[in-house]
This record gives C-alpha cells, sequence and structure tokens, in this order.
C-alpha cells in the first residue's frame, strides 16, 4: 500500500518578521495512494493552511511532511498536485477550453503539450460538452467551478487538493457535482484531499473523515467510513449507518468549536 501524504510531527502556521503563528502544531496525518479524505471543522482551524501545505504553496514550520514519497516542492515541480479552490479563479479574457489549458501552457520547463482529443475528454466528463468556447462571464457558478475542476484535471494529478469547491453552490448541483467527483475519483484512482463545511458532504464523498479542532488548530478524530459503505465509496443519505455517522460529526464539531 503506497503512502501519498505523511506526516509527522509537523507544525503549520505562518511566519512572520518577528515571530511565528503556529496554526497546527504536532500533525501526524498518514493518507494512503488512491484515498478520498474529507476535512471538516471550524472556520480558522487551519484546513486550508494544510492544503497550502501540502501542495507547497507554504513552507512547514517544522516536522516532516512527504507527499507522493518525495517533497511537497518536489511533487509540485513534477505537476503531480491538482489545486481547486472556492471561488476559482479562471482568467476571463480565455476561453473555458484555453482555461482548462491554461496549466500546461504556462508549465515552464515542465510544460506539456496538451491535446485538444484531453480537452474535448474533459469537457465531456464535466458535463461542459458545446461550452468550450465561451468565456468564464458568460457560464454559470456551477459551470465555473466544474472549468475549475477540469483544469485541476488537465495534468492528471495523483493528487487533487480541493478547498471547498461547491460551498458557493445550490444544493441540487453541488449534489450532481458530488457525484461526478466521486465518478472521477473512482475512474482515474487519484488522492483526494477535500474541505467541506458540510457533514453531509463530507461523509457522502469520503472513505474517512478527519474532523479538525480550533484554539489550537488541531485533528479530533478521523472516522472510517468505509465499513458503512459499498465497497465503490457509495452510500444511501437514509441508510442508518450514514445517519448514525452523520451524527457522530456533529458531535465531534460541536466538540470543535
Ligand atoms: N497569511 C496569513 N498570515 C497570518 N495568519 C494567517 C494567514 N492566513 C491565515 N491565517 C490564520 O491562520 C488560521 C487558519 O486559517 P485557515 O485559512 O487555514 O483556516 P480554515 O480552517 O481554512 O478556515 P475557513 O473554514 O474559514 O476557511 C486563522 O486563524 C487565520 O487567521
Ligand atoms: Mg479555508
Amino acid at each position: 500500500m503506497s503512502v501519498a501524504i505523511d506526516c509527522e510531527k509537523l507544525d503549520i502556521g505562518y511566519r512572520n518578521a518577528d515571530t511565528d503563528i503556529t496554526v497546527v502544531s504536532g500533525l501526524d496525518l498518514t493518507v494512503t495512494a488512491g484515498e478520498f479524505l474529507t476535512i471538516l471543522g471550524p472556520s480558522g482551524c487551519g484546513k486550508s493552511t494544510l492544503l497550502r501545505v501540502v501542495a507547497d504553496l507554504l513552507e512547514p514550520l517544522s516536522g516532516s511532511i512527504a507527499v507522493l514519497g518525495t517533497s511537497p516542492r518536489q511533487a509540485r515541480m513534477t505537476r503531480q498536485i491538482g489545486f481547486v479552490f472556492q471561488d476559482s479563479t479562471l482568467l476571463p479574457w480565455r476561453s473555458v477550453r484555453q482555461n482548462i489549458e491554461l496549466p500546461a501552457v504556462v508549465g515552464g520547463a515542465n510544460k506539456r503539450v496538451v491535446s485538444t482529443e484531453k480537452t474535448d475528454a474533459l469537457l465531456v466528463m464535466l458535463g461542459l460538452e458545446g461550452l468550450g468556447d465561451r468565456f468564464p462571464s458568460q457560464l454559470s457558478g456551477g459551470q465555473r467551478q466544474r472549468v475549475a475542476i477540469a483544469r485541476a484535471l488537465i495534468e492528471e494529478p495523483k493528487l487533487l487538493l480541493m478547498d471547498e469547491p461547491f460551498g458557493a453552490l445550490d444544493e441540487i448541483t453541488r449534489d450532481r457535482l458530488n457525484s461526478e467527483l466521486l465518478s472521477i475519483w473512482r475512474r482515474t484512482g487519484t488522492t483526494i484531499l477535500f474541505v467541506t463545511h458540510s457533514i453531509m458532504e463530507a461523509v457522502y464523498l469520503g472513505e474517512r473523515v478527519m474532523v479538525m479542532a480550533s484554539n489550537p488548530g488541531r485533528v479530533l478524530s478521523i472516522t472510517d467510513l468505509r465499513d458503512a459503505k459499498n465497497a465503490d465509496n457509495s452510500c444511501s443519505r437514509e441508510d442508518p449507518k450514514i445517519i448514525s455517522a452523520m451524527a457522530e460529526m456533529r458531535v465531534a464539531l460541536e466538540a470543535a468549536s
């Protein structure tokens, strides 16, 4: 079983001129390759900070972290990490197709050639057929999020980091994107770390759910849902096991805030 992320005694936070602001200290976490891990926790507990450290957008204060068997820097440089933010920023002057192909175009020394077929396949996968020549201003919020996901997938990342990607969407669109994301995950075998404030979303998507607490930021619990779900990680929201897992999460979150 290979390991996608391995953190030991990791301290993360922000470095100021005079003092360090530690957000989470002593984090131990192992994520298996191919796993779907969802992360819940009160605002300010360090969820985004953790994703930033994994993505090499922020250096850890101390401790060790390995990503895909190497350093976060190396994993990022070899373009193995995809990132989707809450309010994904597409470039307004580029079409949908050009936005999706952006990571490959700006790749510098590690630049890859993207085939039209690959972009076409992603447009289909994310239900964006026929929208490739539109501009971001001509899309709905849900469509823009799909473009952001396609852009994160274009380089076939081994690790996909998603920070509240569907937070701003209506419930129906969000449910639809959740089930699309699960089927993409099944097809690609990508490891996914997914931050959300929705207990339902965390339980529906995750094989394991990590609950973080604040003051100080830390991991409160990690719940393995694999026994409560089907072999393909699908589940019914009405299943008593799922309902009780959600109730457990709620208690943990109340303790965390
Ligand atoms: N650039 C920064 N410099 C200093 N402190 C920061 C910086 N960015 C974030 N913080 C602080 O770090 C802590 C964790 O922030 P983070 O964004 O990781 O929280 P979060 O769990 O993602 O919260 P939310 O659910 O609101 O997105 C917060 O107290 C925040 O104020
Ligand atoms: Mg955040």
